[in-house]
């Protein structure tokens, strides 16, 4: 999941790409946005995409930087949203040794640091601790390595989407596999993706300056998981981690 994978991606991003604003039906992270917001204040949107979340935050703060690392996405975010006049697009790679970043006062970061590079994930939190000033306030989203471990579970014991007909991974991917699992990360529709333990999340940002506020559940439903959910299939449902966090030092 490097730059090029990226700006690959970025003219079908609507249909290849999750989209979390519109799948959090509860509004959690809208609610967390608010919370944080005010009209005196400015925001970073890292690893904003093609802007969904501009919307969000363009009306409730003074100043939003859109950063990403694909240049494609930002040109189709900045087409998209013309309207917003409080809105600089960036092109930054957080994943890089080093960063130049003007601190704003709160951050987002949602479904960004997903890159299986355990190097390029250090870097990407660091990152996330230059972009605040002591006392900046983060809304971080990420993968669940919990829910889909469950996820797992639940489609081989009751062969959920004919589960038990997979393909087998050649002896070379099993291998591949069996050390990416150890770090958390696990394919997404065959792309290897970083996903995160709670506690995992607490100690990275505490190591990063981070007081953690709360750690909670993004609920999805279940066909954002499988195409054919048993009927009978409920609670817990599938689920990212949310995170809201202040910077500390
Ligand atoms: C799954 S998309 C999420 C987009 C958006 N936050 C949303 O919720 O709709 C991940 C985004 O992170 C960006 N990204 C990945 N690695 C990055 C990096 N090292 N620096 C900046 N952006 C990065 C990608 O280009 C992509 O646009």
């Amino acid at each position: 999941m490097d730059r090029k994978y990226w700006e690959t991606i970025a003219p079908k991003y609507n249909t290849e790409i999750f989209d979390v604003l519109q799948n959090d039906t509860s509004g959690s992270i809208v609610a967390a946005i608010e919370e944080m917001a005010s009209p005196d204040k400015t925001v970073i949107d890292i690893g904003c995409a093609i802007g969904k979340w501009l919307p969000v935050l363009a009306p409730k703060f003074k100043q939003v930087i859109a950063a990403d690392i694909s240049a494609k996405n930002l040109e189709i975010a900045k087409n998209t949203f013309p309207e917003y006049d409080n809105v600089e697009y960036q092109r930054m790679d957080f994943s890089a040794d080093e960063l130049t970043v003007t601190p704003c006062d709160s951050a987002i970061c949602i479904n960004a640091i997903l890159t299986d590079s355990r190097e390029k994930r250090i870097n990407f939190f660091q990152s996330l601790s230059l972009c605040l000033p002591v006392g900046g306030e983060l809304v971080l989203v990420v993968p669940s390595l919990e829910s889909k471990l469950y996820s797992h579970i639940i489609a081989d014991r009751w062969n959920v989407d004919d589960a038990e007909n997979n393909e087998i991974p050649t002896p070379k991917k099993a291998i591949q596999q069996a050390g990416n699992i150890r770090q958390g990360v696990t394919d997404l529709d065959d792309v290897p993706t970083k996903h995160y333990l709670n506690e995992e999340l607490q100690l990275l940002l505490t190591l990063e300056g981070f007081d953690v506020k709360l750690i909670k559940k993004i609920n999805y439903d279940w066909k954002t998981e499988f195409h054919k959910p048993p009927k009978w299939l409920a609670e817990p449902f599938p689920w990212d981690w949310m995170v809201l966090a202040k910077k500390n030092k």
